[in-house]
């Protein structure tokens, strides 16, 4: 018998890049056809280790793009489905919805669709990658739970959170066999610069302002992007159908004092004066909207399925700021052409 096919949507992308890597290394049994469009955030460069791995394979497709998505499934046997491909970044989803609702909420219906018609729904499962949030927002106290309601308040999370519930909603009408996972920020190495960390990094390097929105007193709760790859390999082979599992890293941080540390590990491996990169810092106007703050509460995944962060923050924070410096070209790279107008849009005159 051939090796099972599983089809990674998003592969491209900051954390897909990270899954599929894990998978194509780890997995020699299966055969990885990573799906993805190549938008802004897609970028093959990110996958160089793996792309001549025998049980690889990359397919350009818009996961929106029925007939090529019925096509590639009928083709052949489609064991199971991790699904990542979507627009991911909130401000833009501010400025355009729309495409959002195609990508997240259309394209994940398109490929529930073509699973439930070709793929082998007896042994394998559909696999959707969500967000924590979809859960809203917190006040200072209290965490996301799997039981805390829906609450989506950006176009973002409501596309998210509409594709949690049709995937949901494929399970109890068709029995399809699904799981979901909603996880914090992630951080690491081949993530977009419009995200908070990478962006604040190609700032400090070129001396530009550090556009902090608000107060810079909302808090996320920052997970190791090789932690999140690994809680999803483990929820893929071992959670239970029908089940959601909330990921997180136990590691919250206002924003503010997040630059802050970030600023002060500059200085230091930029051979500057303490306190050069901090100046640097603007407070612009806020976002609209703005969830105050994320925290994921990941016992049921602890408990259940034995995972839990691996790496500290201080050292995969490390970790990450030495892979963009040692990673100039690539962040030079996708900065450049497009990234400038949407800079512009966004930060100018803000
Ligand atoms: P990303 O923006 O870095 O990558 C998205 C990838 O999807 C890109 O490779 C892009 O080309 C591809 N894509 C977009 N539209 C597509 C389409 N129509 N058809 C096919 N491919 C398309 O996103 P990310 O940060 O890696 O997030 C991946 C997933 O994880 C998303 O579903 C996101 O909602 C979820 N998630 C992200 C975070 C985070 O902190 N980044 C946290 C929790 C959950
Ligand atoms: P982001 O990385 O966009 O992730 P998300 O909105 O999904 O949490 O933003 C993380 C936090 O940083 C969020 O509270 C918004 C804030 N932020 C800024 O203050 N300035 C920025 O330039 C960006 C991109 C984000």
């Amino acid at each position: 018998m051939g090796k099972k096919n599983i089809i990674i949507t998003g592969g491209a992308g900051f954390i897909g890049s990270h899954v599929v890597r894990r998978f194509v290394k780890n997995h020699p049994d299966l055969h990885i056809i990573n799906v993805d469009a190549l938008t802004y955030a897609g970028n093959l460069e990110n996958l160089k280790d793996v792309e001549q791995a025998n049980n690889y394979e990359f397919l350009r497709i818009d996961i929106t793009d029925k007939a090529a998505i019925e096509s590639l499934f009928s083709s052949r046997t489609i064991h199971g489905v991790i699904h990542l491909a979507a627009e991911s970044h909130v401000d833009r989803s501010i400025t355009n919805p729309i495409d959002f609702v195609m990508t997240n909420v259309v394209g994940t219906v398109v490929l529930l669709n073509a699973y439930k018609a070709y793929g082998d729904t007896e042994n394998g499962r559909f696999y959707h990658v969500s967000t924590d949030e979809v859960y809203g927002t917190l006040g200072e106290d209290g965490k996301f739970t799997e039981e805390t309601p829906y609450d989506p308040n950006s176009p973002y999370s409501a596309s998210k959170a509409s594709s949690d519930h049709f995937v949901r909603a494929y399970h109890e009408t068709y029995k399809l066999p699904v799981v979901i996972s909603n996880c914090s920020n992630n951080y690491g190495s081949h993530q977009f610069p419009e995200k908070l960390i990478p962006l604040m990094i190609h700032n400090i390097t070129h001396n530009k302002p550090l556009p902090v929105y608000g107060k810079g007193e909302n808090v996320r709760d920052w997970l190791w992007v090789e932690d999140h790859a690994r809680a999803i390999e483990t929820i893929y082979f071992e959670g239970r159908n029908g089940e959601t599992y909330n990921i997180g890293g136990n590691n919250e941080w206002k924003n503010i004092d997040l630059v802050h540390k970030l600023c002060e590990i500059m200085d230091r491996k930029l051979d500057r004066n303490a306190g050069d990169s901090a100046k640097l810092i603007t407070y612009v106007t806020d976002r609209k909207g703005h969830d105050f703050r994320y925290a994921i509460d990941a016992s049921k995944l602890e408990n259940e399925l034995k995972w839990s962060p691996s790496v500290a923050f201080d050292q995969g924070f490390e970790k990450t700021i030495d892979w963009y410096l040692e990673n100039t070209e690539w962040l030079e790279r996708v900065t450049s052409g497009a990234y400038s107008d949407y800079y512009e849009a966004m930060y100018t005159s803000r």
